[in-house]
């Protein structure tokens, strides 16, 4: 994928990922749900302190905050954020401090959910902590890390802070643009039939580089994100911005996405964010019973209960293969461990 490794060339990148992920065949998957060949992407497998699609994002940030000469890292997200995980383990390797601004976003959880699952791993890569009470105030969140990174510098540190609000550059989608290049070479390689991808959509960098990356590429592939964070009247807006703004980052002359390329489905995410409901139970429980791969309730639970809920819906009756990009997460697991419990024993 010699156009993807051109347009990407400029951008400084650092290995943190176990490249490339595997590409499993998931045909007991396939024959539970009566449905067509499902392959799965094993992002859950990117090797960085247990995984997940962040690896790949955090290859651009973390390669611009050694360029910068940077000592410290900081990062704003839900307590049980795979993402801080992942910085704080990447940035340890690097040398660097970290710190992890942990937002309010989910309703009634208990102490596990406070203790346990990422935010125990965060302790072990002996993060320094902060929090912010409101967990929809992306704008807010990302000022309030600038004030802690004017402290840090006061104290003569040179910080790199990782934003993440939508005014931003979503410098971390390009993971998702070498992901693309990754995937299609593999599509190749092993002959694969696929010809329609879902994956998570939250901030959406994974699903807009995705895109975007598939589509500078030449490939006219089908992705539906499934929404996790927000409804999908938002979240299709959020994509496009995202995508014009990667487009605009690689330079292209002229948009590659359009419109009609961004798919995004919601009937999965009530009651919303890291709210656990019935089909994410289920996804949870066929995933591990059928194929022996964990997903979390707050990420690839629900992706995988969007899959499932579109091939029930016939969405890909026509369909030859779908490949399911798994996000990983399941570190998660544990912190809502007395939920899942009651919910699982009960059946
Ligand atoms: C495990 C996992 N899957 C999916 C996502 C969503 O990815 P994105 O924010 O790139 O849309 C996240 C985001 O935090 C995540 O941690």
């Amino acid at each position: 994928m010699n156009i993807i490794n051109k347009l990407l060339a400029p951008f400084p990148r650092i290995s943190l990922a176990h490249l490339p992920t595997p590409i499993d065949e998931s045909a007991n998957l396939s024959a539970a749900l009566n449905g067509p060949p499902i392959y799965i992407k094993r992002d859950d497998c990117t090797g960085l302190a247990l995984g997940g699609n962040k690896a790949r994002q955090l290859e651009y940030y973390l390669g611009e905050a050694r360029e910068n000469d940077a000592d410290a890292v900081l990062i704003t997200g839900a307590v049980q954020s795979n993402y801080a995980r992942m910085t704080a383990a990447a940035a340890r390797k690097l040398g660097m401090e970290c710190h992890i601004q942990l937002e309010e976003r989910v309703p009634g959880v208990d102490d596990t959910y406070r203790r346990s699952g990422n935010v125990l791993l965060d302790r072990i890569f002996g993060a320094s902590f902060h929090s912010y009470p409101e967990g929809e105030d992306e704008a807010g969140a990302d000022r309030q890390l600038e004030r802690i990174a004017d402290q840090l510098r006061e104290r003569g540190k040179n910080p790199y802070v990782i934003h993440l609000g939508p005014d931003r550059s979503p410098l971390g989608a390009l993971g998702y643009v070498r992901a693309a290049g990754e995937i299609l070479s593999q599509i190749e390689d092993q002959g694969l039939p696929i010809d329609h991808m879902v994956i998570a959509s939250g901030s959406s960098y994974s699903h807009s580089g995705l895109l975007v990356g598939l589509r500078a590429a030449g490939s006219r592939l089908p992705v539906s994100g499934i929404c996790v964070r927000r409804r999908a009247g938002l979240q299709q807006i959020r994509v496009k911005d995202c995508t014009r703004a990667v487009e605009a980052m690689l330079r292209l002359t002229r948009p590659v996405v359009t419109e009609d390329d961004i798919h995004v489905f919601d009937g999965t995410l009530a009651p919303g964010y890291g709210r656990i409901n019935p089909m994410v139970l289920e996804a949870i429980r066929l995933l591990g019973q059928t194929e022996g791969i964990l997903a979390d309730p707050v990420y690839s639970g629900k992706s995988v209960a969007g899959l499932i809920a579109l091939i029930r819906a016939g969405q890909f009756a026509e369909s030859k293969a779908i490949l399911f990009i798994h996000t990983g997460g399941a570190p998660a697991l544990f912190a809502y461990e007395t939920e899942l419990m009651r919910q699982l024993t009960v059946q």
